[in-house]
């Protein structure tokens, strides 16, 4: 048995005790994984299955079925890519949690997405603070098998390093991008409003709030509205944004963003939760559809 991959442990920085990873490719330990960890893979994925019948886009339901993941057992990262790879050339390497910004954005421009190797413990089964395999791997993957989506991730990435060169202004800006599409976007499709965000389909709880509670926003996708909006990592989203394609998220995100980035610096960010006059906003229910704010 090769040796366990182990996290680093904590460290006293200004933002607190954080936990600290190494940067480095780790090989999926597979044989390592205990009955436990298997099992509650089993229940996370048979539960989520359940609950993203009519929630989760077209796109990630047919895609994960080519994987043939399934409740048996922890998705082996060589199976997985020999699907992904002959599809959109990605690859999943194995790490061991959260990287740093700029190791992170070159892993994506070169189309290798990194999985965390470890998965939740059973107490964690509703609510985890760190992303874990389970996240990455059944919420990420298969909208890497869609061609649109996977080249705007690579360009996210590649996007990512220039911003890197620009400054801590304009990271935040891009972050804020990837966490209202990639994390937690919702997509307009013929039937019905739908989940494509990987922080969504992996969590039961925001799989139902974000579709069927009534107090988040719905807002039409904006890329400069969606970069000034600040967000929460410890709550259900108070906003979502949502996209009529995968090709608009694309198409909008092609131009250089450095001019944007420049005159982003002169407006106020936007709180979480707030609408304003120039929104259009989905209303579910009786009367579905678009409301422009400005207009009521
Ligand atoms: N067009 C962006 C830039 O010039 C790169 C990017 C593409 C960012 C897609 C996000 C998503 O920085
Ligand atoms: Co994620």
């Amino acid at each position: 048995m090769s040796a366990q991959p182990r996290r680093v442990e904590h460290l006293q920085t200004d933002k607190g005790n954080v936990p600290v990873y190494t940067t480095a490719v780790v090989e999926q330990p597979w044989s390592s994984y205990s009955r436990e960890d298997h099992t509650i893979w089993a229940a996370l994925f048979e539960r989520q299955q359940k609950v993203l019948v009519g929630r989760a886009c077209r796109e990630f339901i047919d895609n994960q079925k080519q994987f043939h993941m399934s409740p048996q057992s922890i998705p082996k990262f060589d199976d997985l890519n020999r699907v992904l790879k002959k599809a959109t050339g990605w690859e999943l390497i194995g790490v061991e949690g959260l990287l740093p910004e700029l190791t992170f954005f070159e892993h994506l421009a070169n189309r290798r997405f990194p999985v965390t190797w470890w998965i939740r413990k059973p107490e964690q089964i509703d609510y985890i603070s760190e992303p874990d395999l389970f996240h990455d791997l059944f919420g990420h993957v298969p909208l890497l098998l869609n061609p649109v989506f996977a080249d705007y991730m690579q360009a996210y990435g590649r996007g990512g390093v220039k911003a890197h060169a620009i400054g801590a202004d304009a990271l935040v800006n891009l972050t804020r991008l990837y966490w209202y599409t990639v994390e937690f976007g919702l997509i307009k499709q013929d039937d019905g409003l739908r989940i494509y965000g990987s922080g969504i389909v992996s969590s039961k709880g925001e799989s139902i709030h974000c579709l069927e509670s009534p107090a988040p926003n719905r807002i039409g996708f904006d890329l400069q509205r969606i970069m000034r909006t600040r967000y929460r990592i410890d709550t259900y989203q108070k906003t979502y944004f949502v996209i009529d394609s995968f090709e608009q998220l694309m198409n909008a995100t092609q131009p250089d963003f450095t001019a944007i980035y420049a005159e982003l610096t002169q407006q106020e960010s936007i709180p979480a939760g707030n609408v304003l006059q120039n929104d259009f906003v989905y209303n579910r229910g009786s009367g579905e559809g678009w409301t422009n704010v400005g207009d009521v």
